[in-house]
């Protein structure tokens, strides 16, 4: 660190104050240290100048966070022609994952026998599946509706410019204001068909009361400081991985400071600093699932590892000779190898419900899969490569009026919406720490109790043995009984942290914010000429995957990458849907609560020079 002092052109008066010549020397030092933060200073400050940049950044009001602001705010918000099927309203499914307030809606038609031939029956029969028109109904109350999820938290250059944007975009939509004493303390989501964007029921969420400070949440992420090519980074590769805020870090560092020690068995503080602390993770996760108990919670490495817990588990107990699993075509990779191996084992049947045009699972279809032979329904909350948020309360329902367990990959759901896995009656459902702002290495298998009572263990040794010989071996009661070995303790511990922080902002201002985000992105992207969106469900969730003509993937990802903008391009391990929409790769950003308009104008200037320089 460069020691600042005071030379002999400049004074310090009596009372130690320093003058304007010598601060102004004092900051530009300062600032030149500090990695993108040059930039807003020079804006800001006096006789900085010579720190400026062709583009100069401006800082937040706090005036201590650099903010990107479009570089042409007229042509950065374009609003783009509207069109069927883009809109991503939540309202069924955020409902879906929170408690019930009545009985379902759903009625399940009676279950057919699957046809034989292909497992993918979908494959030889029909292919025409229908297109979802969704309608645009999900933004216009914004455009002159209360500002709880302002324009100013967004990053965007003002509210006015927002609804100006959400005006034309939605112009006909008129905003209808429920008296505030007429709405209950619910969510404003679960009320049927109520608008998304309805300013009245979001302003009598007490959720959504205080303002979300982007620019705080942006300082507790030191990541973000970073400079990739000489830019700031711009962070959109959330679906692959998320970043840690610093209580998250620090909570790493305090565990092996202070508490570090193998848990449960022996018998001393740190044992029992590192068991009360590795347990209260349990809590947490049990908490934040919406768990009946934190005996329904396994940690694993990840979601990964988590299903094939289960498929080594149920699987290899309740799934046989001619049964069937169904999985959906959204699958990660995660959630189709482990049952195909077990299907391979066994001689089961693998079984696809198809989605629409949009990335939509088809319910229809899915009614027709399920039968007396299904065993399974493995289905994702979460389309890592589209965004798209299933419908699946109404698949687990579904499931359990034909006799099948359900399992829920929430690895993509569980940092964007609120779960509660007693609401959805799901059997399992997994998730991995680190794309909820943890670790890497830990993960989450819930399982209900009565069905983890009856589950074989699936790895053994240690921890998970309640008794020992050489003739026979008694195993703990879950979750200890699917916790062999010493686990990952200290970043079990800081998931735990990790969720504490997300708990602390709120999954329901999170939500809004990020669906903000993502109406954002695919507006500026789908105005780009040769941009396809790959993925465009009615209900989405933080990722806007696009491919664009001339140019391959990687290309895109490059050029991005130059600009210290992170997007992954490729298959994104979920190739059977990439293919549904006939495409190897896509370009996937992929947003966060900490990421901000201003990064996805950086993001729409990049791909809009590529475009403009097509080769074909
Ligand atoms: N599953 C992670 C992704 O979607 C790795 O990128």
């Amino acid at each position: 660190m460069t020691i600042l002092t005071p030379t002999n052109n400049h004074q310090v008066s009596a009372d130690g104050v320093p003058d304007e010549a010598l601060l102004n020397r004092m900051a530009s030092e300062f600032f030149a240290l500090v990695p993108g933060v040059a930039q807003a200073a020079a804006q800001f400050l006096p006789g900085l100048s010579h720190l400026n940049e062709p583009h100069p950044v401006p800082v937040s009001p706090a005036g201590n966070v650099p903010v990107i602001e479009p570089q042409s705010s007229s042509s950065a918000h374009v609003a783009p022609v509207a069109e069927p099927g883009i809109a991503q309203g939540v309202p069924a499914i955020y409902a879906a994952a929170l408690p019930h307030n009545g009985g379902s809606s759903i009625a399940p038609s009676r279950p057919q026998a699957g046809g034989a031939g292909s497992p993918y029956y979908f494959l030889s029969g029909e292919h025409a599946y229908p297109s979802v028109d969704a309608g645009l109904d999900s933004l216009a109350a914004q455009a002159t509706g209360s500002d709880q999820v302002s324009a100013r938290a967004f990053g965007l250059p003002g509210q006015d410019q927002l609804q100006r944007l959400l005006g034309e975009l939605y112009p006909a939509k008129a905003v209808t204001a429920t008296p505030a004493n007429e709405l209950s303390a619910t969510y404003y989501f679960q009320q049927g068909e109520q608008n998304y964007w309805d300013a009245a029921p979001r302003a009598a969420n007490p959720a959504l009361a205080a303002p979300f400070d982007i620019h705080a949440v942006r300082r507790d992420f030191p990541i973000l400081a970073e400079r990739v090519n000489g830019k700031q980074l711009v962070w959109f590769d959330n679906a692959a991985t998320t970043h840690k805020p610093q209580s998250v870090i620090d909570r790493l560092s305090y565990f092996y400071a202070h508490e570090n020690s193998n848990i449960h068995r022996a018998a001393h503080e740190l044992a029992a600093r590192a068991t009360d602390a590795y347990e209260g993770a349990r809590n947490t996760v049990a908490r934040f699932l919406g768990a009946a108990s934190p005996e329904e919670i396994i940690f694993v490495r990840g979601a990964t590892e988590a299903i094939n817990l289960v498929a080594n588990t149920f699987g290899k107990k309740f799934i046989g000779a001619g049964d069937e699993i169904i999985v959906s075509q959204l699958e990660h990779h995660a959630n189709i190898v482990p049952w195909q191996q077990l299907a391979a084992e066994k001689g089961a049947v693998i079984r696809v419900i198809p989605v629409d045009d949009s990335g939509q699972i088809l319910l229809d279809e899915y009614r027709k899969l399920l039968n007396s032979k299904t065993r399974l329904v493995a289905v994702t909350q979460v389309s890592n490569a589209l965004g798209t948020i299933t419908p699946v309360q109404e698949i687990i329902a579904l499931a359990h009026s034909a006799g099948a367990r359900v399992l829920v990959d929430g690895a993509q759901a569980v940092s964007h919406l609120r779960v509660n896995v007693q609401a959805l009656d799901a059997d399992f459902y997994v998730f991995s720490g680190h794309k909820v702002f943890g670790p890497t290495g830990i993960g989450v298998v819930y399982g209900k109790k009565a069905l983890l009572e009856q589950l074989p263990p699936w790895q053994g040794g240690g921890n998970m043995i309640a008794d020992v010989t050489f003739e026979r071996t008694q195993y703990q009661p879950a979750p200890a009984r699917f916790e062999a070995g010493t686990g990952n303790i200290a970043d079990a511990v800081c998931l735990g942290a990790a969720i504490d922080y997300v708990e602390r902002i709120g999954l329901e201002k999170i939500a809004l914010y990020e669906h903000a985000l993502l109406e954002y992105a695919t507006h500026g992207l789908k105005s780009i000429p040769g941009v396809r969106l790959i993925g465009t469900a009615h209900a989405k969730a933080s990722v806007a995957s696009f491919v664009l003509a001339g140019y391959k993937t990687e290309e895109v990802g490059h050029a991005l990458n130059q600009e210290g903008i992170a997007v992954r391009s490729g298959h994104h391990c979920a190739q059977p849907i990439l293919r549904r929409f006939g495409v190897e790769a896509t370009v996937r950003p992929s947003f966060a609560f900490y990421n901000t308009c201003d990064e996805i104008d950086r993001l729409i200037a990049v791909v809009k020079r590529l475009s403009a320089t097509r080769r074909s």
